[in-house]
């Protein structure tokens, strides 16, 4: 049977949905956070399990393959794992997994693994526990370093460390960071930091991809590996002979928009076109009155035909979008 694909007005092929499933989280990260305080969504706000279940059907039927859990930070809503197991069992999904910064995963990898979770994406930009607790506002970076060692051991693979680049933060370690992939299986992702917050003029620009390529010279010569079809928007290297990878993900320096294939659904049923544009698309007003599943296809089917085709983010432009991480997801 011929699969159907979903494409949108610049006929790029759409097959990966990010859901957010809360937009609550254990940790305060300095570059997740808004400017000003978000009032938290309502236990009425947020789609229930069944919501989701019910539109990642919808969007699977309209050709979507790929869905990665995040938040928030999705391990702290309650009864995920069974969550995360019915959402397994949709047929044509083929593959699915989960970013979470760690801090209650290590007691629950055996849960996470039955669910049918083989990929994981982890937050860590530190290898200094005084410089985790002032990235994230919590003391826990043994028990995160703890956790990305454990499921190691459980045959978690590949296991993305999720490093965002800051300037006079974790600038000096980044080598070290980047190490850990010699005699690890772990893909350390280089992230450029997305500018949520207005840039201010006395402050020091932001660290991008090629200067963070260029200080990793020193851990060893950075190989190119060939993208793979469920790839994101990774530039995906390797160190000579070493067990993991090396990957930059670069808003603001590459333009990866050409290639985007995906879309985020927020925890409160908004469709949202690009992480960062603030065109979204209400599916949960319709998702509670009496739509159909084919009503639904169809407002997501038109609503697709707005995706942008740029995010507008250009070195030194800032762009200001109401949403912010915690809420959209990462
Ligand atoms: N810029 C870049 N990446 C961000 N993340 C969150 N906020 C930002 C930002 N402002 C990413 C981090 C984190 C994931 C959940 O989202 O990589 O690991």
């Amino acid at each position: 049977m011929q699969k159907i694909e979903l494409h949108d007005s610049y006929n790029r092929r759409l097959n990966y949905l990010r859901i957010s499933i809360t937009d609550r989280c254990n940790l305060n990260c300095l570059y997740c956070l808004p400017e000003l305080k978000v009032p938290k969504l309502s236990h009425d706000d947020i789609l229930s399990y069944e919501e989701i279940l019910r539109l990642v059907n919808i969007f699977v039927d309209l050709g979507m393959s790929k869905v990665r859990v995040t938040g928030g930070e999705p391990l702290v809503r309650k009864d995920v794992f069974t969550f995360l197991e019915r959402l397994s069992r949709i047929d044509g999904l083929d593959d699915l997994s989960l970013t979470t910064n760690g801090l209650l995963l290590k007691d629950n990898l055996d849960k996470i693994k039955s669910a049918g979770i083989k990929r994981l994406n982890i937050s860590l930009d530190t290898l200094k526990p005084e410089i985790y607790l002032k990235i994230t506002g919590r003391d826990s970076f043994h028990q995160v370093m703890d956790a990305i060692h454990q499921s190691v051991l459980k045959g978690f693979s590949p296991i993305k460390l999720n490093v965002v680049a800051l300037r006079g933060i974790n600038d000096t370690e980044l080598s070290d960071l980047a190490a850990l992939s010699l005699k690890n299986p772990f893909h350390v992702r280089f992230i450029e930091v997305m500018p949520f917050k207005k840039h201010k003029t006395n402050e020091a620009p932001p660290l991008l991809a090629p200067e963070i390529k260029k200080g990793l010279q020193k851990v060893g010569n950075l190989v190119p590996v060939a993208n793979s079809i469920h790839d994101g928007p990774a530039r995906r290297f390797k160190f000579e002979g070493a067990l993991g990878e090396i990957g930059f993900i670069s808003p603001v320096t590459d333009h990866f928009c050409k290639h985007c294939n995906r879309l985020r659904l927020t925890a409160d049923g908004r469709l949202r076109l690009c992480l960062l544009s603030d065109i979204q698309i209400d599916l949960k007003t319709p998702l509670r009155s009496s739509c159909s599943d084919s009503d639904l296809a169809a407002l997501i089917t038109q609503a697709i035909k707005n995706k942008p085709f740029e995010s507008g983010l250009t070195t030194g432009k800032n762009i200001q979008i109401s949403g912010h991480m915690s809420a959209i997801g990462g």
